[in-house]
C-alpha cells in the first residue's frame, strides 16, 4: 500500500471469547467434538424465549411501521416508556426522552462512547473486564488500558485506595468505567462502593460509564442498584439493553441512558457528538424497540426476571460449591449476571504441564498455540484438546491475573454440572502433570 493502512490502535482488538472458536474450529477439523462454554448467549445455549415475549413481536411486526426507519435517538414512546422507568426510581436523578439514545446492542454503544472520546483524555477501567470495553478504549489511542483491580482475594471487589491514586497520578483520566452486575466475574458491586465511586468522580470532575446489560439479573442477596440511584449531579451514561434480558441477543438493540447532561457543558457537547455519530447511521433497528413498552410494561415481566433470577442462582451456588473445592483455586459466590470468574493462585504453573491428547496432530497444534503464553491460556488450550471443552481464559478480560471464566447458561443441569466438574477435575490433573 501506498500508506500505511492499518489503525495505530488495531492491535488492541482483542476479543478472546470468540477468538477461541477460531482455534476450537481448526480442533474440530481434526475430528474434536466441542463442548461451547465461552459464550454469554443464553439462546445458543438453548434457552427458550417466553412464549408471551415472542406473541408480541410477532404483534409487532404485522405492524408496517416496524419495518420502517426510526428516529435517530430511538422510537418516541419507548424512550417515553423507558425515561419514566427512571424517574420513578427513588431518589434518583430525573430524565427526559431526549436523554436516551438507541444503539445497534451495547456493542454499539461502548464503540461510540469510546470512539468519541477526546483522544487524550481517557476512562479509567477495571481489571478483569469485559473486553469491548478495553478494547475500544485502547483502539482509541494506541495505548494500554488504564485499569484498577478487581481483588480475586477480597470478593473481586477493588481496592478504592488504589482508584484514588491512580486518578491523582493520571491526569488525563476523565472518566470511570466499569461493568455492574459484572461480566467476568459474577460480582454485583456494593452500594456504599458505587455510592465512593461517585463521590471520587465528584472530587476529581470526572464522568461515570456503567454498562448495566445484567442489571435485571442479580441474585444470592444482591439488588439491582441502577447508576441513577448514586450519580447524584455526577454526569454519566448508563449502558441498558435487551439482549440478556428478553433474551434477545439478536434483536442488536441498546440504549443509553444519559444523566446530568447539562450539568457541564463540556460532557454535553461531548454526548451531543455521540447523537451526530449515530445519526450519520440513521439509527438503530426499530421492531425491537417498539416492542420495550409492551414487555417491560407487561405484569408478566417482574415474574419472569425474578424466575431467571432464581435459575442461575441455583446454577451459580452448583458452580461454586464444584470450584470452591479444588486446590489452587480461588473462587465467590457469583451475584449477578451468568458468569463467574475461577481465579488461579499462581503458585500452581510451571513449565511443561499438560493434559493428555492423544491425537498427535491436535497435540502439536496445542503445543504451538502454548508457547509464550500464560498459565491460563495454557490450560484452556490443553482442555480444549483434551476435552474438546471451550472455556475463555481470564487474561482474555484485559488482565494479568490468570483464571478462566465459566458461564450459567447450559440448560441441561445435568450435563452442566459434570461439566462443571470435569473442567475442576481437569485443573487439578494439569497442575499435578
Ligand atoms: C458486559 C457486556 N456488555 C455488552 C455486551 C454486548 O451486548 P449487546 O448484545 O447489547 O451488544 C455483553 C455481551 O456479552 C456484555 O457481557
Amino acid at each position: 500500500m501506498r500508506n500505511n493502512l492499518v489503525h495505530e490502535g488495531a492491535g488492541f482488538l482483542e476479543y478472546e471469547i470468540r477468538q477461541i472458536v477460531e482455534h476450537a474450529y481448526r480442533m474440530r477439523d481434526m475430528g474434536l467434538q466441542i463442548t461451547w462454554e465461552n459464550i454469554g448467549d443464553p439462546i445458543a445455549m438453548n434457552e427458550e424465549v417466553a412464549p408471551w415475549i415472542k406473541e408480541i413481536v410477532h404483534g409487532i411486526l404485522n405492524q408496517n411501521r416496524s419495518w420502517g426507519y426510526c428516529p435517530t435517538r430511538g422510537v418516541l414512546e419507548t424512550r417515553e416508556f423507558l425515561a419514566n422507568q427512571v424517574n420513578i426510581r427513588e431518589n434518583g436523578v430525573k430524565i427526559n426522552p431526549n436523554d436516551i439514545i438507541f444503539f445497534n446492542g451495547t456493542a454499539d454503544a461502548i464503540d461510540k462512547v469510546y470512539e468519541l472520546v477526546h483522544r487524550n483524555a481517557r476512562i479509567l477501567l477495571p481489571a478483569p473486564i469485559y473486553s469491548t470495553h478495553s478494547s475500544n478504549e485502547s483502539k482509541r489511542g494506541g495505548y494500554k488500558p488504564l485499569q484498577f483491580r478487581l481483588d480475586p482475594k477480597n470478593h473481586w471487589l477493588p481496592d478504592m485506595d488504589e482508584i484514588r491514586n491512580i486518578i491523582r497520578y493520571n491526569p488525563q483520566i476523565s472518566g470511570i468505567g466499569m461493568v455492574n452486575p459484572d461480566n467476568p466475574t459474577g460480582i454485583v458491586y456494593p452500594r456504599e462502593i458505587l455510592e465512593e465511586f461517585a463521590e471520587i468522580a465528584r472530587q476529581n470532575d470526572l464522568f461515570l460509564l456503567v454498562d448495566e446489560i445484567y442489571s435485571h439479573i442479580c441474585y444470592n442477596g444482591a439488588k439491582t442498584f441502577h447508576l441513577s440511584q448514586y450519580a447524584h449531579d455526577i454526569p454519566a451514561i448508563a449502558l441498558r439493553g435487551i439482549s440478556k434480558e428478553y433474551p434477545w441477543p439478536g434483536s442488536r438493540c441498546a440504549w443509553m441512558e444519559i444523566l446530568n447532561k447539562e450539568k457541564d457543558p463540556n460532557f454535553s457537547t461531548y454526548i451531543d457528538s455521540i447523537l451526530n455519530a449515530k445519526m450519520l447511521e440513521v439509527c438503530a433497528t426499530t421492531l425491537p424497540q417498539l416492542s420495550i413498552p409492551q414487555v417491560f410494561g407487561s405484569e408478566k415481566y417482574p415474574k419472569h426476571l425474578k424466575k431467571r433470577a432464581a435459575i442461575f442462582e441455583k446454577r451459580a451456588n452448583q458452580a461454586y460449591e464444584i470450584f470452591r473445592k479444588v486446590p489452587g483455586l480461588i473462587c465467590h459466590r457469583p451475584q449477578g449476571a451468568f458468569y463467574m470468574s475461577v481465579f488461579f493462585d499462581e503458585e500452581i504453573f510451571h513449565a511443561g504441564q499438560k493434559l493428555p491428547i492423544p491425537n498427535p496432530n491436535l497435540r502439536n497444534y496445542v503445543d504451538q498455540l502454548c508457547e509464550n503464553v500464560p498459565g491460563d491460556k495454557r490450560f484452556v488450550y490443553n482442555l480444549l484438546g483434551s476435552k474438546g471443552i471451550c472455556i475463555v481464559p481470564l487474561t482474555g478480560f484485559a488482565t494479568e491475573m490468570n483464571g478462566f471464566r465459566v458461564t450459567m447458561l447450559n440448560t441441561d443441569d445435568e450435563k452442566r454440572n459434570s461439566l462443571f466438574q470435569e473442567i475442576a477435575d481437569s485443573v487439578t490433573e494439569f497442575v499435578n502433570s
